[in-house]
């Protein structure tokens, strides 16, 4: 019924003994309340005076108004807790995204691992805020309050007892029941989310081709499906609230029952009964508060575990632990038969991925579309993992490292993508994405070097425009361009991870902006991820790359003369498009 993750939060124990004391308090307070109220009927219909009631009255406000004061009082601490919670667990959930890095992201799916950060959060919040609380009223409120009913009516409070776990039992079967539903109706949600993300973002191309119609449709229908699952979880909870209802005000009336007949009998005083059946509602109440909150908590309880699951997703080990020197002239990179595969039912591979680098070098890695450069560029930023095998090896500088997912390596990397992100966020900014305390005369240096010099007088606000979502857009050789100032900007970052930096731009603008791009590469370890043919002469040295295999390598003279691969490779594209 609740969750043990809830257990391993921080300060949760305070919190937890804060509100036991404060269930006790309530628990006193509820027993006075009926106590002196009981006192006082009972007083006036034993013919005193109601002047002589006053204290007792006066005791009853006051216990209600002290009641009253500890649920404020318990809101108030609740709601700071669960929303600090909710801020480290965002913070967390962030890390946790970043140290995983994109691939589980893609993995996910971007819409699902969104509304976990922003609804989920909210849920959970409102999950803590009032699971907490009413778990520890219902484990402490109803037993105080039976032990006081016994003292004053010991039948009243075995009827009471023999209830209980007949109602426990009942919520039990109940709440099983409705998680079910529950998480049918998560998955659904789950679903939905990614589904209108993607839809969302490949609108453009679906009006293009006359789909939108269709996938309007598709996205009825799964909002149609999340709709029915919610409603069949509201119509479980509904239901369950009345049972319990209808089993707690029968308890109730049998209580109140065996006390008139005991009355009438003269078994019983009138003031022990009467405060036993005032008691009697407060007994369950806890239980049904607890019971209704339950169902509206599901969802919370939901998007805690699926947050939970991904905090405990395993980090690569010893992440920040190595630590690895700076990249220089004398640093060597040896990677031998390092195997990737994607977890997703595509069967493409990299397969025994062996190479080895030293120093400044310039690294073309070159092959058809879909031959896996993309893949073996971030294997080499540690976006992605290698599957792990005996034979796999990495080493800089002869240490031995199991990936690299090192915070030191990545620390060093400038990579450009092969379809760049650009922030919603000033270009400025965007520009300043690795050197953060760059001045507006650097990043406009930066800009112009990439050619973005008409762009920035046609912006409005120069590079103080917002761009990409929901700002200006930018065009996809702009987008690069961008994106390269970044790495023109950057002084001190020695490997350049470049992912078909110049795909989206044609080929007159490309040829003008590698004039620029050539400073770049010098003095720094280059991996450069193309299909461009001309780069190639600028590379030190080639890894042509077929069906995820190193077919290949070697210098350009070494690789002509070779008349294998690359030269097939390179009849193959001039006799195509290039
Ligand atoms: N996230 C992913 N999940 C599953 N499969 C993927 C993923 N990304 C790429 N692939 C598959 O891996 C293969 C290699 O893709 P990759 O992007 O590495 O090729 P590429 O050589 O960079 O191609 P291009 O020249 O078109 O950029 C493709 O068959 C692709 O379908
Ligand atoms: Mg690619």
């Amino acid at each position: 019924m609740i969750d043990k993750t809830l257990m391993t939060m921080s300060g949760i124990k305070r919190i937890m003994s804060l509100l036991a004391g404060l269930a006790v308090l309530q628990a006193l307070f509820i027993i006075g309340q009926a106590y002196f109220l009981a006192r006082a009927i009972a007083g006036l219909w034993n013919g005193h005076a109601l002047t002589v009631q006053l204290s007792s009255l006066a005791i009853f406000f006051l216990c209600y108004f002290l009641r009253q004061a500890v649920v404020f009082f318990r809101e108030k601490i609740l709601d700071e807790y669960a929303a600090k919670q909710a801020g480290l667990m965002r913070e967390k959930l962030l890390q946790k995204v970043f140290l995983l890095g994109p691939a589980v992201v893609q993995e996910n799916g971007t819409g699902n691992m969104v509304t976990m950060a922003l609804e989920g959060i909210h849920q959970t919040e409102n999950y803590l805020h009032l699971i907490l609380a009413k778990m520890m009223n219902m484990m402490i409120i109803p037993w105080l309050i039976l032990i006081f009913i016994f003292t004053l009516d010991r039948r009243s409070g075995v009827i009471l007892l023999i209830v209980f776990p007949i109602i426990i039992l009942f919520m039990i079967i109940l709440g099983y029941a409705a998680q079910a539903k529950a998480d049918k109706q998560y998955a659904a949600f789950q679903v939905l989310s990614n589904h209108f993300i993607d839809s969302l973002s490949g609108l453009a191309t679906l009006k293009l081709f006359g789909l939108s119609k269709k996938y309007a449709t598709s996205i009825y229908q799964t909002s149609e499906r999340f709709r029915q699952a919610t409603m069949s979880t509201l119509k479980f909870a509904i239901l369950s609230t009345f049972a319990l209802d209808f089993f707690t005000t029968l308890s109730v009336a049998i209580v109140a029952v065996f006390l008139g007949f005991r009355l009438l009998n003269g078994e019983v005083f009138l003031f022990p009964a009467l405060t036993a059946l005032i008691l009697a509602p407060e007994f369950f109440l806890p239980l049904r508060d607890f019971a209704g909150d339950y169902h509206a908590t599901l969802d919370g309880k939901n998007a805690l575990q699926a947050i939970q699951k991904v905090l405990i997703m395993p980090e690569t080990e010893n992440r920040t632990e190595l630590s690895l020197s700076q990249w220089q002239e004398s640093s060597e990179l040896k990677i031998d038969h390092l195997n990737f595969r994607y977890s997703t039912e595509t069967d493409f591979s990299l397969t025994d991925i062996t190479f080895q680098t030293q120093g400044y070098q310039k690294i073309g890695i070159i092959g058809a579309s879909g031959s896996g450069k993309s893949t073996l560029v971030n294997l080499l930023s540690g976006f992605l993992q290698s599957v792990q095998n005996e034979k796999a090896d990495i080493r800089i500088d002869q240490q031995k490292i199991s990936h690299l997912a090192q915070n030191d390596w990545q620390k060093q990397l400038l990579y450009i993508p092969q379809d760049p992100y650009i922030f919603h966020e000033t270009l400025a900014n965007n520009v300043r994405f690795y050197e953060p305390a760059a001045d507006d005369r650097q990043v406009l240096a930066a800009l112009k070097v990439a050619g973005l010099e008409a762009l920035i007088n046609d912006l409005p606000q120069g590079i103080n425009t917002l761009i990409g979502e929901s700002g200006r857009t930018l065009s996809g050789g702009q987008a690069q361009r961008v994106v390269l100032a970044r790495a023109f900007l950057d002084q001190k970052r020695k490997i350049l991870l470049f992912d078909e930096p110049t795909a989206h731009l044609d080929l007159e603008t490309e040829i003008e902006l590698k004039q620029n791009m050539l400073p770049l590469m010098e003095n720094r370890l280059v991996f450069f991820a193309t299909h461009r043919l001309h780069w190639m002469s600028e590379m030190d040295f080639i890894l042509v790359l077929d069906h995820g295999r190193i077919v290949e390598a070697g210098t350009l003279e070494e690789l002509q003369q070779q008349q294998g691969f690359y030269v097939q490779l390179t009849q193959e594209m001039r006799g195509g498009k290039q």
